[in-house]
């Protein structure tokens, strides 16, 4: 693809997703995905300060939706155990890209890392020490922007989504 020109941070408003956001939010989830989030499933993420909109000369053209995964109770108890067999009392609190997405116009403009750096942040604002996310395999700019963002691929799930598509489990280690 031709490089395109980078668009300021400046340039562009970034907010808590709102109900008014939800339509172009699909629009533009169903264009970028083969298995897009419901209407049902967006919609429950609404308000939440992971869920965040970009907002370029208004209209919306992407978002991201992130957020601390709630360990289960036998997550916790594995842990407490690890803990005090290990003396180890500083145990991981791992954080989730789990969407996001540009409208196909305004791709390749530098809005899909600066809203991935504004999700990492606000995982690492909450105390998240790694990030987590799955992309397809076969999502080679997606990947390039991740590992250019420094996460890893530690793990192939085979037929992790819907369609059967394979993914990637990427991982990044946050910095204090
Ligand atoms: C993946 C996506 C969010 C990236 O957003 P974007 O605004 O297009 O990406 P950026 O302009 O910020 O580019 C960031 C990096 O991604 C990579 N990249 C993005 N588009 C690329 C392309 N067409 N060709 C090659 N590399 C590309 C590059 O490494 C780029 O860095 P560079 O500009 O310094 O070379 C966007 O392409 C998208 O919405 N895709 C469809 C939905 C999707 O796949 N989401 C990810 C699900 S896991």
């Amino acid at each position: 693809m031709a490089q395109r020109p980078k668009i300021s941070s400046s340039d562009v408003i970034l907010s808590c997703a709102q109900v008014a956001d939800l339509d172009a939010i699909i629009t533009i989830e169903e264009a970028a995905f083969p298995t897009p989030w419901s209407r049902t499933a967006l919609n429950a993420y609404i308000g939440d300060h992971g869920f965040v909109v970009c907002e370029y000369e208004g209209k919306l053209v992407g978002y991201i939706l992130v957020g601390p995964q709630i360990p289960s109770l036998f997550d916790r108890l594995e842990r407490l155990t690890m803990g005090w067999l290990s003396n180890e009392n500083a145990p991981e609190t791992v954080g989730h890209v789990m969407n996001i997405a540009l409208d196909e116009d305004y791709r390749g403009h530098g809005l899909g890392r600066y809203l991935l750096q504004t999700g990492v942040n606000y995982l690492k604002g909450l105390g998240v020490t790694r990030v987590e996310l799955e992309v397809r395999v076969n999502n080679p700019n997606a990947i390039r922007l991740y590992e250019s963002e420094g996460f890893e691929t530690i793990n192939l799930l085979k037929g992790y989504y819907q369609n059967g598509d394979d993914a990637f489990l990427m991982s990044k280690r946050l910095t204090v």
